[in-house]
């Protein structure tokens, strides 16, 4: 952080002593007013429900440019990492800072393939949900689950256990994720195989069965890679906080990133995929295009609590980079499997075309987000509709695990502990239970 010659000064109108506060400039984006000494010197809290105006840490990692729709991966724009590179390279510039050259991407390939095994004993924390569970519900209880195989070995103060976790959670995630799925379809699980690719031993986990050989579609797999790749971090978001906020405690990584889990799968966050699909299939059955002007008017009118799912964004006030890179990979999976003239897919660019002519989004600068077109792909790949946000969750684990690093690995971290506006009873005394 560099200190900037220009201060922010707070004076008050009630005679209390102004004071100076410095400011910090990044690299590149908003600059930073320190309110560290606030309290200390005034007695008062800064007041930001929902955190619109407030940056809870200093990161290296990911770049957001909400207005101008840039994401950059360290430095890299997200453009040209979904072209140029794989999803296992990704994992790699996150978690480490630079891409790796071909000998590091190969032992990094190793090393995560070589754990994508779970122990045996997670197959008994399964037959504990219903088969009609949630896979979040499901997923939120194996991640949680991987702390108990792990506890002894996690000290996350040594860098190289950090490391280890990091590895582990990156592999193991798709194999808890088909896990899920083949348990709520009553199928027997699928063990990864160590000569396909990341995307390709998920594809086969998720789809093959005992009974004959798989072979991946390598369009598919292709597509489902950048699907991770779109999903892999995203600065701050509400997930992100929630893994910093859990692991600066010194829990567990693996109880850090379940946490992650449970608060990825809320329609507002992760499950809007779910929902922006689940919307479409709804706005076809009531009538398909014809009817979208019924919807988009439902949606104008507050009252009706209905929601445009994957359309807006609390930091991208311009179009989402994520999904437009997820509408080109729409295109090719579905000319691929014969399906351009998708229903829903056409339905999605309709519901765009109209929403971003209309003066309603227009002014709230709504745009979509990554959410509005990963169903569809997803559901073109097979993928099930109520696993999008578990497949979102495997995607994310990398950028959660750099992250709660990142900030583990800076020796001025503390332990989250954010403060309140108290507008409850003041001090009163108790009546006997008679008086009450
Ligand atoms: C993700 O943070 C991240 O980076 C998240 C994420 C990541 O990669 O981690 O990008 C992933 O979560 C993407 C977002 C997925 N969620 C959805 O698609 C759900 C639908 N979107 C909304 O719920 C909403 O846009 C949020 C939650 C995403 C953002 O909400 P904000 O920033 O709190 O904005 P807001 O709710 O204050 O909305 C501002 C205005 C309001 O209208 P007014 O009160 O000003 O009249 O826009 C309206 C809102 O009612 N609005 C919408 C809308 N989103 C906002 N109106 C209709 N449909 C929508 N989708």
């Amino acid at each position: 952080m560099t200190p900037s010659d220009v201060k922010a000064t707070l004076s008050f109108s009630d005679g209390s002593p102004n004071m100076e506060l410095p400011i910090y400039k990044g690299t590149i984006g908003p600059d930073v007013i320190d309110i560290r000494k606030l309290y200390g010197q005034t007695g008062k809290f800064t007041y930001d429900p929902g955190f619109l105006s407030t940056a809870s840490c200093n990161s290296t990692i990911t770049y957001i440019d909400g207005d101008k729709g840039e994401l950059l991966y360290r430095g890299y724009p997200i453009e040209q990492l979904a072209v140029n590179c794989d999803y296992l390279e990704t994992c790699y510039l996150l978690l480490y800072g630079e891409l790796p050259n071909a000998s590091q991407k190969q032992e990094f390939e190793h090393r995560v393939t070589n754990h994508t095994m779970v122990n045996e004993q997670m197959q008994f924390f399964l037959r504990g949900f219903r088969r009609d569970a949630h896979p979040m519900a499901v997923m939120t209880g194996l991640v949680g689950a991987l702390s108990a195989f792990y506890h002894d070995s996690t000290d996350i103060n040594n860098p190289e256990h950090r490391d280890i976790a990091a590895i582990r959670l990156i592999a193991k995630m798709p194999t808890l994720v088909a896990m899920a799925y083949k348990y709520t379809i009553g199928q027997p699980y699928i063990y990864p195989k160590n000569d396909l690719s990341y995307a390709g031993n998920f594809m086969r986990m998720m789809f093959a069965t005992p009974c004959e050989e798989y072979k991946p579609n390598d369009v598919l797999v292709r597509a489902m890679d950048r699907i991770f790749t779109l999903h892999a971090d995203h600065e701050q978001n509400a997930s992100t906080s929630t893994v910093r906020l859990c692991g600066s405690s010194g829990t567990n990584p693996f109880a850090a990133i379940a946490a992650g889990v449970a608060c990825l799968w809320g329609p507002a966050h992760g499950g809007a995929n779910e929902a922006a699909l689940n919307m479409l299939g709804d706005i076809q059955k009531n009538g398909g295009v014809e009817k979208i002007g019924e919807f988009i008017k439902q949606v104008k009118d507050k009252n009706s609590g209905v929601k445009l799912m994957g359309f807006g964004h609390r930091v991208y006030k311009n179009y989402d980079p994520r999904a437009k890179l997820m509408r080109e990979t729409c295109h090719e999976v579905l000319d691929a499997l014969g399906l351009h003239d998708d229903p829903l897919f056409k339905l999605a660019m309709s519901l765009e075309k109209i929403a971003l002519e209309d003066e309603y989004f227009v002014a709230r600068k709504l745009y979509p987000n990554v959410d509005f077109y990963s169903g569809i792909v997803q559901r073109a790949i097979g993928i099930p509709v109520p696993l999008f946000t578990a497949i979102f969750a495997l995607a994310r684990t990398v950028g959660w695990i750099a992250q709660l690093n990142e900030m583990i690995g800076d020796p001025e971290y503390k332990i989250g502990r954010p403060r309140q506006l108290f507008v409850g009873s003041a001090a009163r005394t108790v009546k006997p239970l008679g008086e009450r």
